[in-house]
């Protein structure tokens, strides 16, 4: 059985959350197989799997294709779908009609938000009809023609503003919040003061988990490759190094062989 929000709330003080992405059938089957708490559909897709420059062109149905694929692979952790720019920014009632779709249609557990205090009344709407809901403050890439991509709260009244972010999430009944690209010190306040779990990326080792996006991890997305990122394998050149094997064999004539001819 899939783990429930209620679930990964709860491993607060008890074990560290892990969380990554996935944005097909195939690779969420592995990382469902993983020991991953949460698995993600991120906006991130508009990036790692569109080329895009940034995630704000991303629409409903493109992550409802996604979440879905994902979806049917998943049977242990959460599946949290990322809402889209302009999906919840009109009314919480539009938000409350496209994170349905999400859990309707396309059988995910949760939702993403990003946004502080200014998303207070549409997270509250949500939680209240039963929809769960995964805050998401700090470097918020949906706010890239904003505040740029750039650690967030360096500043002390920065730093103070997302505080009260995180203690606004926390009270409009978020079950968890990620902290993207803040300093490490107060990311660990944070954590410390609110009662819901904080996932980081880019946020230091004192949040109660950890979210990366896999392409990341794993040196599929080498357009970019920020500090915070560990690169756990180079499967991008283990791909290519396979497939440029394969390319010559066909040219030189020694693949197929007899055994993969009927
Ligand atoms: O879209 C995404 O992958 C995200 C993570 C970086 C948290 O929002």
């Amino acid at each position: 059985m899939r783990k429930t929000a209620k679930t990964i709330k709860q491993l607060k003080g008890k074990e560290k959350i892990t969380a990554l992405t996935a944005y097909d059938y195939s690779t969420a089957l592995i990382v469902d197989q993983s020991n991953v708490d949460l698995i993600l559909v991120g906006d991130s897709l508009a990036m790692t799997m569109m080329g895009l420059d940034s995630t704000l062109s991303v629409s409903m149905e493109v992550m409802l294709h996604h979440t879905k694929c994902v979806s049917n692979a998943v049977t242990n952790a959460l599946v949290v779908a990322d809402m889209p720019f302009m999906s919840f920014h009109i009314s919480p009632e539009q938000a409350i009609e496209n994170a349905g779709r999400f859990l309707q249609e396309a059988n995910a557990d949760a939702v993403k938000i990003e946004g502080g205090q200014v998303r207070v009344e549409t997270i509250l709407k949500l939680t209240q009809n039963d929809i769960p809901v995964l805050g998401h403050i700090g470097l918020t890439p949906q706010s890239v023609k904003a505040i740029g991509f750039q650690v967030q709260g360096k500043k002390c009244d920065e730093a103070e503003k997302l505080i009260k972010d995180a203690l606004a999430i926390e009270k409009a009944g978020a079950f968890a919040l990620v902290l993207e690209c803040i300093p490490a010190e107060l990311a660990k306040e944070i954590t410390q003061k609110v009662s819901i779990p904080t996932i980081g990326i880019g946020a230091g080792a004192h949040c109660d988990g950890q979210i990366l996006v896999y392409h990341d991890m794993l040196g599929l997305y080498p357009k970019l490759t920020p500090k915070f990122i560990k690169q756990y394998d180079n499967i991008g050149e283990k791909m290519k190094t396979a497939f440029t094997k394969y390319s010559s064999e066909v040219k030189e004539g020694t693949f197929p062989e007899e055994k993969h001819s009927f």
